[in-house]
Parts: C-alpha cells; structure tokens; sequence
C-alpha cells in the first residue's frame, strides 16, 4: 500500500537536490559557517519579503521570542498574554525570561480570542502575545484595540505565520516584534534549527543585534551580556535560495486547501478552515491544514489504515493541560477543540493525487458509519 507521510523530510532536499547541493557546497567550500555574507543577505532578503525595516537570523524560533522579550524588557513580575492552542516554547519563553505566561482560550477560528484576552488583563499585564497559528494572522484590527485601550504592547509568535497577511499587512510585523522558526516542517524550513526576529523599532533592533550575539557590537566590543544564537551561515543560504522560490510554494499550499475545501465541503462531521479565497482580510498560507472532525480518532485510525498519516498538532496537548508546569486554569473551549482537531497532510510535494485520495477516504469512512 502506499503510503502518505504526513510530511516528507527528505523531500526537502531531493526535490531540488542539484542546485542545493551547489549552494552547500558553495559554503563548505568556502569555510564560510558562521555570520559571513549569507546571513547579512538573508536578513536583508527576509526584511523586504516581509516588509519590515530590520530582520535578524537567530539559532531557532524559541530563542526569538526569549530575545524579542528580553530586547523589550519583559522580565520578573510581567505579565504575558498567550493562546493555549500554542507550541510549549510561546509560552516556555515567556517563563525563562522570568515573566508569567497566562493562557487564554481561542475563538472560533481557532486563533488567539481578544474577548478572551481582555478578561485576563491584570496591573502586571504588560503585552499581549497573538500566536499567528498554521499560517493564518489573527484579527489584529481586535487585538490591537484591546491592547490600546489597556495601553499594553503587541509581540507576535509568527513562527507558524511566515507569508500570511491580515489586511495585506504581514504576520511578524504588527508588535513590537515578530518571530518566524525556519524549522524543516515550517512554511520556509531550513535543514536543522534556524529562527528569526523582526522589528520596525530601531531601538529594539540594537538590543536585539547585542543579544543574538555575546552582547558584541560592530566593532566587536562587548557591551551587554548576551546569548549565542546565531543562524548557521550554511542555513542562510538554503534559506536564501528556498526564499526565492517560497511565493510559489505558498501559492501551492493555497491550492491544496482550495482542493481539501472543495473535495471535503458537505460532510457534516467536518469543520474545514476558511478556504484561500473566501476571504479577503485574511491571506492564508496554510503551514497546516487543519479540521475538526466528529470521531476524530475513528478517522485518523482508519486514514492510517489506509496509509495516510495525520497528526494531532502539539500531540494533542495545548499549554495549559501541562498541569506539572503549575498551570491551573481552565479552558474549555480549547479543551473541546483538542477532542476534535487533526491535521491532515499539507507540504508542496503531496501531489493532487495523494490529495484526493484523502478526500475519497473521509468521504468513505462516514458512509460507512452510517
Ligand atoms: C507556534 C510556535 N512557536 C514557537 C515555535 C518554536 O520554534 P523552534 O522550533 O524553531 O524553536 C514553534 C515551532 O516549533 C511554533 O510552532
């Protein structure tokens, strides 16, 4: 039986293997491994793509947010504002700089709720942190109001975000700061860990150049205490090169969700994400497609069954469920989602066929549980 995978690790590499094989060399040739010209180039590269003064290539996306964090002066005794229906590192992020991280539920569309947000506003509240999810920007037009109204500052975790827009305007570029992870399954991924931060704050920039490296400047003098995270100069330039084509990799994921909406529309048990054209606030990139499903275990075992493999994101734990990290509040309507959510498999490669064969699937496994 064929098999589909969720998503193609190796595929990454073989489906251009000759012309990034010549980049990589390129750089081993030239024993060019840390800071050399690839990443002054991809930090150029990446701040015009998304139209954003500065960009800086950090180690991963955890490591961006800790820095955008500590480049703003969140620390002991703030407050952060976050989706439970996140990565643990959004929220690990906001521990190790030694803020609280309090989680709040996710609306209808499955991104950070601002009605939800605005409850959970405190004195020490210092920003809120929208998580812009499996491609998609939240309502930042809400968010952005709620935050004037309680004067607090907006970051964004856009590790999941990178090419989505909210009013034509990119994910990572509304805060104070925005971070991107170039992890191998994200929208833009390298071959190993890379990250980035973004600012349009000159200020921040600075801090930000200090602590990404040593707390060195220009000239080299140290002048802060800063960390070591460093985008690898051999991950700059894949990302440089797949930065180039990434429009038309977008452009695909689009398709492909236009093909799931379009194959998977009518069966009532689904609840299917906006389509790419339905809506024109929204662009969607679709970094996962993600549905909800009535007997979602029931499908996912009989997908499998048939070789089509389909994850549960965050393997179906969001933030505040890790009672052991002291979190005690209760979110139920994140916790129903997480009965019902999975992702069904959604990467460049996966051909139209592979994706209709899915489609065929779902549509037989609920006639035949009628
Ligand atoms: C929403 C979110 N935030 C943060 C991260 C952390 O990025 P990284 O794995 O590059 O550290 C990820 C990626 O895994 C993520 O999906």
């Amino acid at each position: 039986m064929k098999v589909i995978p969720f998503f193609p690790y190796s595929d990454l590499f073989t489906r251009d293997e000759d012309a990034l094989s010549k980049v990589m060399l390129d750089v081993c040739r030239r024993g060019a491994y840390i800071l050399q010209k690839e990443c002054r180039e991809f930090d150029a590269h990446l701040a015009e793509y998304m139209g954003v003064k500065h960009a800086f290539g950090v180690a991963n996306g955890t490591d961006a947010i800790i820095i955008g964090l500590k480049a703003v002066g969140i620390g002991p005794g703030d407050e952060v504002i976050l989706p439970s229906h996140t990565y643990i590192a959004t929220a690990a992020s906001v521990h190790l700089v030694g803020a609280t991280p309090v989680l709040a539920e996710c609306g209808a569309d499955h991104m950070l709720d601002a009605a939800d947000v605005e409850h959970r506003i405190t004195s020490r509240t210092k920003a809120i942190m929208p998580v812009q999810i499996n491609g998609r920007t939240c309502d930042m037009d809400t968010l952005q109001a709620v935050a004037d109204k309680h004067g607090l500052m907006i970051i964004e975790d856009a590790a999941q975000g990178l090419g989505s827009k909210f009013k034509g305007r990119s994910a990572g570029t509304f805060g104070k700061f925005g971070t991107i992870s170039f992890y191998p399954a994200k929208l833009l991924g390298c071959f190993g860990d890379g990250g980035a931060i973004v600012t349009n704050d000159d200020e921040i920039a600075e801090r930000i150049a200090l602590l990404k490296d040593h707390g060195r400047n220009k000239d080299g003098r140290v002048v802060a205490w800063g960390y070591n995270s460093r985008l690898d100069n051999m991950q700059a330039a894949i990302l440089n090169y797949k930065l180039k084509n990434f429009d038309n990799d977008i452009a695909r994921r689009r398709a492909i969700a236009a093909r799931y909406n379009a194959g998977l529309e009518g069966i009532k048990e689904l609840a299917l994400p906006p389509g790419p054209s339905d809506d024109l606030i929204h662009y969607d990139v679709y970094q996962n497609y993600e549905i909800e499903a009535d007997r979602r275990n029931d499908l996912r075992a009989y997908l499998d069954e048939n070789g089509i493999k389909t994850i549960i994101q965050w393997a179906g734990t969001p933030v505040h469920q890790f009672k052991d990290l002291g979190f005690a509040v209760e979110l139920p309507k994140t916790d129903k989602f997480f009965t019902r959510c999975m992702m069904l498999p959604m990467n460049v490669v996966i051909s139209d066929g592979e994706v209709d064969y899915i489609i065929g699937k779902i549509h037989d496994f609920y006639k035949r549980q009628l």
